[in-house]
């Protein structure tokens, strides 16, 4: 380093812990030296983090948050403000892109147990950041005040009616008006533009904070803190920076290389990106035929409609996602990754997969009988996935597990 850059820097040092915090989280943060293709997704969540910020704040430059003027904007955006679509299209590719992002990262955690002692507060951060990340998809999806912005708002804050007693009260207060309306537009701009992004960057800061404090896991699952050399470092880890950070930039090329083939050549990926009904302006007095999430919210909706009981289907939908906050303390097996787990647990994490994606199918569909039945099948095996997981996550758990990352794999 120049003598001057040396010089600056220890004056910014006397004052403020630059180097420190650089050499704690990053050159002197030692990762396990064995991090698969399966950790790309945590750096590539804070790209699409930072994507749906910038391009947010550029797309509320010239958005109108009022119901007679927001879908107008958006048309406006997207033929007349230079660059407009390619704005608007990051950010709607982007907030699926983002459940994508996320969903194998959570993947991840579940098949290497790195929501496991140590990690439990990694993994329940995670958790609220995944619900605020929901609270903020379900309430930009309004903005647009297209048909399915309205009527997928409607459905939803109406199930809140489905609660005794204060149900229909607190249908009111969150909508400020008996239907959407106005009111309601207005209030979740408010949220979406500012409240929950703010909480979402708090959470992501205390979910590394958390990671660091125990430090990561790996596919391996094997502690590499365990095993450490004479000056306290671990003998399978690497610093962060620069090995990670110019790997992770790998994952973040192939990204950026699909994400811009999608933006360009089929930014409504057929209607599950954005959906049809929401090129019609919303039309208060006129439902429409089949209303339906966006793809990532479907295995909850699948959920929902396979419970007969309005306010029992709330309560499933609700606890399919309270379980996962649990997972920590569901898992009773003493190995961490897959790679070392029974049989037993092996075929449970592919039954919860298929039962997933099955629920996130049979959510799209309009309502049919088999698809009910179908749906009500998946929820089973999705719930007993989890509750009987203290039961059968010790089955077959005796695999050696070796002392240290091994170099071959
Ligand atoms: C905005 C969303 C999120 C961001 C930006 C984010 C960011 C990160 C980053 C940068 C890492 C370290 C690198 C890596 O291990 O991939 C990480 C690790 C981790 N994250 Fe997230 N995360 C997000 C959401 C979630 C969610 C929803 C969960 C689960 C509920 C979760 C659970 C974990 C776990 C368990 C680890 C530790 C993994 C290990 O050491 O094996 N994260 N996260």
């Amino acid at each position: 380093m120049s003598g001057m850059l040396k010089n600056a820097l220890g004056w910014i040092d006397d004052r403020f812990p630059l180097s420190k915090v650089w050499n704690e989280h990053l050159a002197e943060y030692y990762a396990p030296k064995n991090f698969n293709w399966m950790y790309y997704f945590g750096s590539l969540a804070i790209l699409v983090l930072v994507n749906q910020i910038i391009t947010g704040i550029f797309l509320t430059i010239h958005y109108k948050p009022d119901a007679k003027l927001a879908f107008d904007s958006v048309e406006y955006i997207m033929r007349d403000v230079e660059w407009g679509w390619l704005i608007r299209y990051m950010h709607s590719t982007g907030a699926s892109a983002f459940f994508i992002v996320v969903y194998l990262h959570m993947f991840r955690g579940l098949i290497y147990g790195s929501f496991k002692k140590p990690r439990e507060l990694v993994w329940t951060f995670g958790m609220i950041i995944y619900v605020a990340l929901m609270a903020e998809a379900f309430m930009g999806y309004l903005l647009p005040w297209g048909q399915m912005s309205y009527w997928g708002a409607q459905v939803i804050v109406s199930l809140f009616g489905a609660i005794p007693y204060v149900g229909e009260d607190l249908a009111l207060w969150l909508r400020g008006d008996y239907v959407i309306s106005d009111a309601t537009l207005n209030r979740f701009f408010a949220f979406h533009v500012i409240a929950i992004p703010l909480v979402l960057v708090i959470l992501v800061f205390m979910h590394i904070v958390a990671l660091h404090a125990v430090g990561s896991n790996n596919p391996e699952g094997i502690e590499i803190k365990k095993h450490k050399d004479e000056k306290g470092i671990p003998l399978d880890g690497i610093p962060f920076h620069p090995y990670y950070s110019v790997k992770d930039l790998v994952g973040v090329g192939v990204f950026l290389f699909i994400f811009a083939l999608i933006i360009f050549y089929m930014p409504e990926m057929g209607g599950y990106f954005l959906e049809h009904a929401n090129f019609i302006p919303a039309d208060p007095l006129k439902t429409p035929e089949h209303i339906a999430p966006v793809w990532y919210f479907t295995p909850f909706y699948a959920v929902l409609r396979a419970v007969p009981d309005k306010f029992l289907g709330v309560v499933a939908m609700a606890g399919a996602i309270i379980v996962l906050f649990l997972l920590p303390w569901l898992d009773r097996g003493k190995n961490k990754s897959i790679r070392y787990r029974g049989p037993v647990f092996k075929a449970a994490i592919i039954a919860f997969v298929i039962s997933f994606i099955g629920l996130g199918y049979f959510g799209m569909q309009p309502v049919t009988s088999v698809g009910t039945w179908f749906s009500r099948f998946f929820s089973l095996v999705y719930f007993a996935f989890f509750l009987l997981m203290p039961f059968y996550s010790t089955i077959g758990e005796d695999k050696y597990v070796p002392e240290r990352v091994e170099e071959d794999k």
